[in-house]
């Protein structure tokens, strides 16, 4: 038996202190079946309303649906004004870190004072109640205060990730129509300054809409300045008053939009609004994470200009009165154990992270973060792909020390919160598997046809009733909504794109993207599964696997594979001539079985990410396929292609 299928069959029971003092039980799945919309609407009333809600779901024109309708409220005064009123105004909201070192504290008394003062600037700016800002910021406190300032007066901020170049930018400013930018000098990242002003200098050029581009300070490098138009934030903001009064907005007022990466050439502005999306994301942060607010210190490392950062840096902890932690930089600078020595300066008992960070860790091996005191852990997260149960158990020992339950959350930028996850007091974990809906959710396998699978099958993942923090429509283009999510099985049943087995416990386990999933001879075989596989043996530390068309079998699977650091010495970082490929190539089929065993297996330095670190499988398609190079804007750093690309073999490793 392979490691990986031993691997699955660990389950692991809730610890038992946790369990007896979780925030939710196991009767919640129960409650929310007898009634759904009770169930929602008991998750907004943990929030502060103007005004109650009439009807808590209009669904009478689907795939467009209404929440907690006529309720209004004010979402900055939710997150920070009230917790400050309940007499919390001294608790830390944020212990912000700096890439080199530096320290901020936030209280939410200074949180008040600043969100305050950033939006009188925006309404001195003449920003109006809708109008879109953009926020292309590293991850500063200015970013989590100007995406409150904009909430507090009714503005709808587009968060546009550092990372993305000038192009990225310009067409999204475009897209949104933005009035306004805020930006920063620069950001620090690898343990030096990168510059930001240029890239919106250049976008703002060719945006008509933009009036004002306001400039953090955080590098000090020198900025082109452009007289009238530029202004800093210390000056604008810094002179302003801190007595700003919250007006509150309807439910479904628009609250931001976030730009997905798609495949297509046009970004999807995916619209989130007010009411329930703050409901859903404060009440599973404070259930999937069992957030106690006096006590937890609680850490998502992921950036904000993901939705994770949206809903799990910002809105949900904030909703929650939680102290959250919020790092600048990258986890290897100045060290390795860099985030390690961070949970054990704050004594962070809640960490929220990507399998692809984990696999970094593991690469990198478990001595470093066994430097650290990780006593204070008691619960980890995991987002934004299938975790590989390798990676799990790596995670649930090295990290949590055996004794941290870990939420493995699927959900995506459209759905705004967790939608499939165990609950930390209540599931018995299942490595790899995000395991069940969350209550109130309503999730199923179906095939091709729209057709309930049953358990012990394979098929695709759809979502058959809306939810408080579902995406709205794609901004400006309610057809593409439509089409893209709300076509396949008819307009009430969301298609998320994501391939799912349901075993025969019920758990659910994502399977990739269904774009991910590969056919090779007329047999489904998922990439996750592949490189799971991979990533068991012993000398893989990351993999990544594309299905390469292929002219008798349809395709080919060909892999990525970084080695683990004892490996890359042992066997040379080119894999000892081909020695090793063949081991991992006999692995594979051992494993899964001989259809599974790769065609062509290339080890790799380093993998192309996107900055939510999720592995740009089409520009690996486009090697294993020997083509030009698509768009790689996206990536965190293009040059890793052109590495691969020189190191492509001249003659696949057939057999
Ligand atoms: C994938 C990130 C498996 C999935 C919040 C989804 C996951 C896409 C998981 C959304 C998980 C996210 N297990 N797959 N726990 N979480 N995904 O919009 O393919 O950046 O459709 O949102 O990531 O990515 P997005």
């Amino acid at each position: 038996m392979s490691e990986s299928t031993q691997a699955q069959d660990r389950t692991f029971p809730p610890p038992e202190q946790l369990a007896a003092g979780a925030n939710v039980g196991p009767d919640v799945y129960a409650e929310a079946d007898r009634d759904r919309l009770a169930f929602w609407e008991q998750a907004a009333r943990r929030l502060s309303w103007e005004r109650e809600w009439d009807q808590a779901l209009d669904w009478s024109k689907p795939p467009f649906a209404k929440w907690f309708v006529g309720g209004r409220l004010n979402v900055a005064y939710n997150c920070v004004d009230r917790h400050v009123e309940a007499g919390h105004g001294d608790q830390v909201a944020y212990h912000w870190e700096g890439e080199p070192g530096d320290q901020r504290t936030i209280t939410y008394a200074q949180l008040k004072d600043e969100v305050c003062r950033a939006a009188n600037a925006l309404l001195e700016l003449g920003v109006q109640v809708g109008d879109r800002v953009a926020i292309y910021l590293p991850m500063l406190p200015e970013t989590v205060i100007a995406m409150l300032a904009c909430a507090r007066i009714g503005a709808v901020h587009m968060v546009v990730f550092g990372g993305f170049s000038a192009d990225a930018l310009a067409s999204r400013l475009d897209d949104a129509g933005a009035v306004l930018v805020i930006t920063a000098d620069g950001g620090y990242r690898r343990g030096a300054p990168s510059a930001l002003k240029p890239a919106v200098d250049d976008a703002v050029s060719r945006s008509g809409n933009v009036r004002n581009v306001v400039v953090v300070k955080r590098t000090e490098q020198d900025v082109e300045w452009t007289e009238g138009r530029d202004l800093w934030w210390d000056d604008v903001v810094g002179r302003q008053s801190t007595e700003h009064t919250a007006e509150a907005f309807d439910a479904e007022h628009p609250l931001y939009i976030m730009y997905t990466s798609g495949t297509t050439a046009k970004p999807k502005g995916i619209l989130h609004t007010s009411g329930g999306y703050l409901t859903q994301v404060a009440y599973t942060h404070w259930a999937v994470f069992d957030l106690k607010p006096d006590t937890d210190v609680f850490w998502t490392a992921a950036d904000v200009g993901w939705v994770t950062g949206h809903s799990y840096i910002v809105y949900g902890p904030l909703a929650n009165r939680a102290t959250s932690v919020m790092y600048e930089g990258t986890p290897e600078t100045p060290h390795r154990g860099r985030w390690w020595d961070i949970v054990d300066r704050y004594g962070v008992t809640i960490l929220y992270t990507a399998p692809t960070v984990i696999r970094t860790f593991m690469k990198w091996g478990e001595d470093v973060p066994a430097k650290a005191d990780l006593s204070s852990l008691r619960v980890l997260g995991s987002v934004g792909e299938p975790i590989n149960p390798e990676a799990w158990l790596w995670y649930h020992e090295h990290i949590g020390h055996g004794r941290c339950p870990i939420v493995d959350t699927w959900w995506q930028t459209e759905t705004g919160a967790h939608m499939i996850t165990p609950l930390p007091g209540v599931s018995t974990l299942v490595p790899g598997s995000a395991q069940t809906p969350f209550p109130g959710i309503s999730a199923k396998v179906v095939d091709d046809e729209g057709n309930e699978l049953a358990d012990d099958s394979t098929g695709l993942l759809v979502l058959t009733e809306p939810w408080p923090s579902m995406l709205r429509t794609i901004w400006g283009d309610d057809d593409r909504y439509v089409d893209t999510y709300w076509s396949r099985f008819g307009p009430s049943t969301y298609f998320a794109g994501d391939g799912a087995k349901k075993d025969a416990d019920g758990n659910i386990w994502l399977l990739g993207r269904v774009d991910d999933v590969m056919n090779v001879s007329g047999h489904r075989i998922s990439t996750t599964e592949v490189e799971s596989s991979l990533v068991a043996h012993p000398t893989v530390a990351e993999a990544a696997v594309v299905g390469a068309s292929d002219p008798t079998t349809g395709q080919g699977i060909v892999a990525f594979v970084i080695l683990r650091g004892d490996a890359a010495e042992k066997y040379g970082a080119e894999g000892a001539g081909g020695e090793l490929v063949q081991t991992l190539r006999n692995h594979v089929a051992r494993d899964i079985g001989p259809i599974a065993k790769p065609r062509q297996i290339m080890v790799v330095q380093e993998l192309p990410k996107t900055r939510s670190g999720k592995i740009m499988r089409r520009l690996l398609r486009d090697v294993a396929e020997n083509r030009e190079l698509g768009d790689v804007t996206t990536l965190t750093d293009s040059s890793v292609m052109s590495l691969i690309k020189d190191k492509l073999p001249s003659s696949p490793s057939e057999d």
